[in-house]
């Protein structure tokens, strides 16, 4: 969960650098936890290595750094912590160090054997002042150190964190400095992610390549399982046994610096909800062959694989989960093959159904969500083929599918997820499309209708962001004090009604709850009273659309009960405006089109309320931007 960075230059090119680059770094990745931030500074000549840390935001330690600066150094560690074990504080706060000081670590993760490690540990006379994990492995990291001096006669920091990543059970990225080897940082890896940079005369880490894509674009992964020994000039990559991994594969960063700045916006969030448009044309970018058919070649599943696909499910967490259930009504209406939606978490602990023709989707953003990396293991160990739709280059989730279709949505770094969702929704689209044509289930025409609506959709939704922002703040500040909002929404409407409860809830911290607007009368009516805001999302009007006729009388029945109407509708719905306090427009769009439009007002209206009560949308409290853990 936690932001990881790291930096090894040499005596004379580094000066203040690794100081400059794990603060830079720790900046970019703070969106990963925020609870508190420490730097480890090495240089030949220390005694120990130089530990500065402290609780809250990173601007504490800067702070710190500034009231009483730190020394020059080769080779320095970061780390932004988002607490696990024990609460968040300054001597909670990474890094930890070995009883004498000369080895200091920052971890990412959970270790589950802790406890009965510390114990060991307690036994042989080793003291502790925090009550993490973390620390338990820095102390065994130290005494493992001591015991090769011991028998060797000098340090061996490599093979030690070697060892050390043997002996430790849970999730953990790992990395270790060491005052008597003060040109090196070692990294280890177990179920959580380490992205080495590789620069000129200067190599760097980081949990994820935002950590120095700053100042280097060419990246390597270390696969799981693998340690890291990097120094100025060179880069080690072994298994935890010492074996050499020859020539690991490396890539270019397809993203600038800049894609991860505010770039002149308030927030990070006000930035990606506004990328929304972007994010749906960028995903179908290139993903058509000159007829106008759909190419998908880059996913690397044979078309022979393909056709027999007889059933998809699709695994992941919170909102890329949201975006999986509008898929579902999509590609089951073209492609005419059951999809199941589950939570990862879920799927993963029970005993699924699946056979060599399911396909598994793994949605996420970060690609990084331990619950959806777990359940894409669980179904290749039963023969299942996994394609990840994701946004992260080169994260866990994509490198351990069997095939890929990224969303080109670009970094998204606020903690709530925007213009990712929009971009999900695209991607799946491509897939639920792609598998008609290859199938054979729609006219070829039919198809094309449907891509040039999809195509069509950026110029939509950005006609949301020009003509309704105005009215979606009038209605944050007339509705800042309400504690509680119903969501319901039918068809696409639904998960589009669960992902506005979600943005809600998550960044201005009201209690919301999203149902199917079928559901009403089973239950949740009971909740509606004088003035509690109900926003329903209204499917369009066209046609005899039965659908828009359930919804509407949904509404009366709330408003009858006094409920405060907020309405998602298109254009021109009379009855909506004869019914709804408020409207959020959306232009006219096929109804499978419509949740790439709608969830923009609802976005627009969770970041306003949050907004008006001056929380920081862009890091809710208790969230992190990727959950590595389960
Ligand atoms: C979204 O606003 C949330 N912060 C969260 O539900 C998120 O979508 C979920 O944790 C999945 O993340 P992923 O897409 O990176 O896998
Ligand atoms: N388990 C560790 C702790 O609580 C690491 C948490 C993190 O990944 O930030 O300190």
């Amino acid at each position: 969960m936690c932001g990881i960075v790291g930096y090894a230059g040499n005596i004379e090119t580094a000066c203040g650098k690794p100081l400059e680059v794990c603060l830079q770094g720790l900046r970019r990745l703070e969106y990963r936890g925020y609870d508190s931030a420490g730097v480890a500074l090495t240089a030949p000549g220390m005694d120990h290595v130089e530990v500065r840390k402290k609780a809250g935001r990173l601007s504490n330690l800067v702070d710190d750094i500034e009231r009483k600066p730190m020394p020059m150094a080769t080779v320095g560690i970061g780390h932004t912590r988002w607490a696990t074990n024990g609460v968040p504080s300054d001597v909670n706060a990474h890094p930890h160090t070995s009883m004498d000081g000369k080895v200091a670590i920052i971890h990412n993760g959970i270790i589950e054997n802790a406890s009965q490690l510390r114990l060991d540990l307690q036994a042989e006379g080793y003291r502790f002042s925090s009550n993490t994990d973390t620390e338990v492995a820095a102390k065994l990291l130290g005494k493992i150190v001591d015991t090769i001096i011991a028998d060797e006669g000098r340090p061996d920091l490599f093979r030690a964190v070697r060892r050390l990543a043997r002996m430790l059970k849970g999730a953990f990225t790992i990395l270790a400095t060491d005052c008597r080897q003060p040109d090196i940082i070692v990294g280890a890896r177990h179920d959580s992610p380490l992205v080495v940079g590789l620069g000129d005369g200067e190599n760097f880490l980081g949990s994820d390549v935002a950590a120095f894509v700053a100042y280097t674009k060419r990246a390597l992964e270390i696969d799981q399982d693998q340690a890291v020994c990097v120094s100025a000039s060179k880069v080690v990559v072994t298994d935890f046994y010492g074996n050499v991994v020859e020539n690991p594969k490396t890539y270019t960063v397809d993203w600038d610096a800049s894609a991860a700045e505010k770039g002149g916006w308030d927030s990070f969030m006000d930035k990606e909800i506004h990328e929304d448009p972007a994010a749906v044309q960028r995903t179908l970018l290139g993903r058509f062959d000159k007829n106008g058919d759909l190419n998908l070649d880059e996913v690397h599943i044979d078309e022979h694989d393909f056709k027999a696909i007889d059933k998809i499910i699709v695994i992941a967490c919170g909102t890329a989960s949201y975006a999986g259930l509008v898929a579902k009504y999509a590609i089951e209406h073209w492609v005419r093959i059951p999809v199941e939606v589950e939570l990862a978490h879920e799927f993963r602990y029970r005993d699924p159904i699946l056979t060599p023709r399911t396909l598994v989707v793994a949605i996420s953003q970060s690609g990084e969500t331990m619950d959806t990396l777990m359940a894409l293991r669980h179904a290749r160990e039963q023969g299942s083929k996994v394609l990840a739709i994701c946004n992260t280059q080169g994260a866990s989730i994509p490198r351990e599918s069997d095939a890929v279709l990224y969303t080109h949505a670009g970094p998204e770094v606020a903690v709530a997820s925007t213009k990712a969702f929009v971009a999900q929704i695209t991607a799946a689209y491509v897939l639920g499309l792609y598998l008609a044509q290859i199938k054979g289930t729609m006219f070829r025409d039919e198809i094309h209708q449907i891509l040039s609506g999809l195509k069509d959709m950026p110029r939509k939704i950005q006609w949301v962001l020009d003509t309704q922002a105005e009215t979606i703040q009038k209605a944050a500040e007339s509705m800042v004090d309400a504690n509680s909002f119903l969501f319901l929404g039918r068809h696409v409407g639904y998960p589009v009604a669960l992902e506005g409860a979600l943005k809600l809830k998550e960044i201005a911290y009201t209690f919301t709850e999203g149902f199917a607007a079928g559901e009403l009368k089973h239950g949740p009516i009971a909740l509606v009273d004088e003035g509690e805001p109900v926003v329903f999302i209204v499917p369009p009007e066209r046609g005899r659309n039965v659908l828009h006729a359930k919804v509407i009388s949904g509404i009366e029945e709330v408003k009858a009960r006094g409920a405060y109407i907020i309405a998602v509708a298109e254009e021109g719905d009379k009855d909506v405006e004869n019914y709804a306090d408020v409207v959020f427009w959306r232009p006219k769009c096929p109804t499978l089109m419509s949740p790439l439009v709608d969830v923009v007002p609802l976005q627009l209206f969770a970041m306003d309320m949050a907004k008006l009560k001056n929380y920081d949308v862009d890091k809710p409290r208790n969230l992190a931007k990727s959950v590595t853990v389960e």
